[in-house]
């Protein structure tokens, strides 16, 4: 089932002195127990999709639906959490117990269903110890874990998160990635931005790259990275190349970078390269695997270039 289907969205802020086409046409869809993870470079309008997305911002012209509603409407409201830049979405001087039962309560649940989900949000997200602290007096892990907990006291269908991970401690980090996860695994669908291509990597189904306020690239992330590791073979072994390999090797089209051997290609020129090493021993024959920051710099290049 899609639960987002963002289509055609353009964005311009004019001031007196300078426009800014902030978003171009851009067309996103999420569907149940997704993680979308919404990449690229400073400025490229994340933040400003994502807003306009939450019904916070007016587009100039496209469409929102999520589950077939427009967010400017209530009953959308209603399938919808955000954690947006800085946290707004929390009061600082109320205690994450308060601030999780205040905002159930908001959001439209009973009284009762609010306190029950509260006590099961503060459990989940490991907030017991500071549950009746000034959410102002948490460190920057735990507030983080206080907001998004907060966005998702209604189990919205949707949740939006701009930059879930910034600024967090390692083990904090780790923490709020697996409840990404596990929360995408109950069903809810979830837009994410991240500047941390290890996180988008790690939890994200899909990605999509946006620069200059448009789409580059949209793909599965496991398909994308397949996609740009190609086919480079990175083999090793034991002793030093001889020169009579060492020409064997560039006969057929390998390449001897520190000492390793490179060959692009297909399995069968891969064996030719590894019969002609014989008797050598073999250290390891390895596909190179780029990782997603590789994938995204060159997605991001590519289309400066174009
Ligand atoms: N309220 C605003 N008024 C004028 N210009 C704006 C406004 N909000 C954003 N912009 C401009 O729109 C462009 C896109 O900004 P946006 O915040 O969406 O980028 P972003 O992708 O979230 O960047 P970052 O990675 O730095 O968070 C930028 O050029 C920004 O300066
Ligand atoms: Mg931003």
């Amino acid at each position: 089932m899609t639960v987002l289907e963002a289509t055609n969205l353009r964005k311009t802020f004019r001031s007196k002195k300078k426009t800014t086409e902030a978003v171009r046409g851009v067309s996103l869809s999420i569907s149940e127990g997704e993680i979308l993870a919404f990449l690229g470079p400073n400025g490229a309008g994340k933040t400003t999709t994502i807003k306009i997305v939450a019904g916070l911002i007016r587009p100039d012209a496209g469409e929102v639906r999520i589950l077939g509603k427009n967010p400017l409407h209530a009953p959308a409201l209603k399938q919808l959490g955000a954690v947006l830049e800085g946290n707004r979405n929390v009061y600082w001087q109320l205690t994450p117990l308060e601030n999780l039962e205040y905002f159930g309560c908001i959001r439209g649940l009973p009284a009762p269903e609010a306190r029950r989900r509260t006590a099961e949000l503060i459990e989940r997200f490991g907030l017991s110890e500071k549950m009746r602290a000034p959410t102002q007096s948490l460190s920057r892990g735990m507030q983080q874990k206080v907001a998004i907990a907060v966005a998702l006291i209604h189990k919205p269908k949707l949740l939006l998160l701009d930059e879930p991970t910034l600024g967090l401690d390692v083990e904090a980090a780790m923490d709020v990635r697996r409840l990404l996860k596990e929360i995408a695994r109950e069903g809810q669908a979830i837009l994410l931005t991240t500047h941390q291509m290890e996180v988008a990597e790690e939890v994200s189904d899909r990605v999509a790259v946006i620069r200059e306020g448009e789409i580059v690239a949209e793909e599965k992330t496991s398909a994308l990275i397949e996609k740009f590791s190609g086919n480079r073979f990175n083999i090793k072994v034991e002793s030093g190349l001889d020169e009579a390999t060492q020409a064997r090797l560039k006969a057929c089209g390998a390449e001897i970078v520190d000492g390793a051997i490179i060959y692009v290609g297909g399995t069968e020129g891969l064996w030719r390269v590894l019969e002609s090493i014989k008797p050598l021993p073999l250290v390891s024959a390895a596909k190179d695997r780029v990782d997603l920051t590789e994938v995204f710099l060159r997605i991001v290049r590519e289309a400066k270039r174009a």
